[in-house]
């Protein structure tokens, strides 16, 4: 998608570095940052320089890209695997593209390593845009009903980053968006601000700017309201694991809005490739829960006059704070899985039909 008319994708691959937008500077600085060592791609995932499932999986393998170009020795190579899994643990993307590369990479000649790694690292990031734009086609279908009835401006409701910068491109939830929108149907998204990273105000908000698409800023606990005054007709959500009952993690607050949207029939729908379904997995309480530092909370970022980013704190010194970061709904809450394949029902017997 585009950043000032040019087009991006979010990660790739040139002279021997991985390239990535520093997400951290967005929306106030566009930096691109060279990746050389697994480290930092480890280090890019940990402070979030990268962040959003499927973006994460797509720099582990490229992180597992960097680990075979510095060293090429199957130790060397496990222990980056087993550093990268570690690096963000809700996401189930980051083990299922290192599980992949790893696959990949057993019983290979030595000197044949790095070619394949690169092609498999590759394949990772352009199967999830292709993934993704297919989840804009099938999620299209969905904006065209209502439009088709209502017949002006559709209403969407969406929560942190799930647009292209957390993917490769298109994104999961922005998708359908995108696509309405290239198609002419008028579309205005309420972006939650999705504290404490602002992830919504300062990526979402952002990127739908620069593709020219009506957005509107809101507070993580205005969305309740505007259901019950009828301005929002559907929300679409992202999601960072997806079990296979349907139950659904994503970032924090998630929850409370499909609860809002099933007292007010707002229909929830949540987007997914297929690499983010934990087929293992069978109750939501057993999903890792990332907790990050409180700062996140505590401190807020933004740019002074100068243009240039300051961070204050904007709590009482002396109090404590709590960070969890995501939460999970369950799939009775869930209008329905928008997936690559098509759209299924939040239930085992509904992903079952698409996969597998
Ligand atoms: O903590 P983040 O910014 O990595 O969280 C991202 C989200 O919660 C996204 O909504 C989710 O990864 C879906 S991404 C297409």
């Amino acid at each position: 998608m585009k950043i000032n008319g040019k087009v991006y994708r979010t990660i790739w691959y040139e002279s021997g570095v991985v390239r990535i937008i520093d997400q951290t500077k967005l929306p106030h600085k566009f930096i691109i940052k060279d990746l050389k060592s697994v480290k930092d791609a480890i280090n890019a995932i940990k402070i979030m320089e990268v962040r959003g499932a499927p973006l994460i999986g797509g720099t582990a393998a490229y992180g597992l890209v960097l680990a075979v170009q510095e060293n090429n020795n199957p130790k060397f190579i496990k222990k980056s695997a087993e550093e990268l899994i570690q690096s963000r643990p809700t996401a189930i993307n980051l083990k299922w593209a290192v599980d992949r590369m790893i696959k990949k990479l057993s019983d290979i000649n030595k000197d044949k390593t790095l070619d394949v790694a690169l092609t498999e690292a590759k394949e990772i990031c352009d199967e999830d845009e292709k993934f993704c734009e297919n989840i804009g086609i099938n999620g299209l279908k969905i904006i065209e009903e209502i439009y088709n009835k209502k017949k002006e401006t559709i209403n969407i409701l969406t929560h942190c980053n799930a647009g292209w910068l957390a993917t490769i491109n298109w994104g999961t939830a922005t998708s359908p968006i995108y696509h309405a929108h290239k198609k002419g149907i008028p579309v205005h998204v309420w972006v939650d601000e999705t504290r404490p990273r602002n992830q919504g105000a300062n990526l979402t908000s952002y990127e739908l700017n620069e593709e020219g698409i009506n957005n509107t800023i809101i507070a993580d606990n205005a969305g309740g309201i505007l259901m019950q005054r009828g301005d929002v007709d559907m929300c679409i959500v992202g999601t960072d694991r997806t079990l296979s009952n349907g139950d659904v993690c994503n970032k924090i607050g998630t929850y409370l809005k499909a609860l809002a949207a099933h007292d007010n029939n707002v229909p929830f729908y949540v987007a997914l490739p297929s690499s983010t379904i934990d087929w293992e997995i069978k109750r939501g309480k057993d999903i890792p829960i990332e907790e990050r530092n409180s700062e996140e909370l505590s401190h807020v970022e933004g740019i002074d006059k100068n243009n240039e980013i300051k961070k204050v704190l904007i709590y009482p010194k002396k109090s404590k704070a709590m960070n969890l970061a995501f939460d999970v709904t369950p799939a009775k809450y869930v209008t329905g899985l928008i997936t690559e394949k098509g759209i299924c029902e939040a239930s085992t017997e509904g992903l079952k039909k698409l996969f597998k």
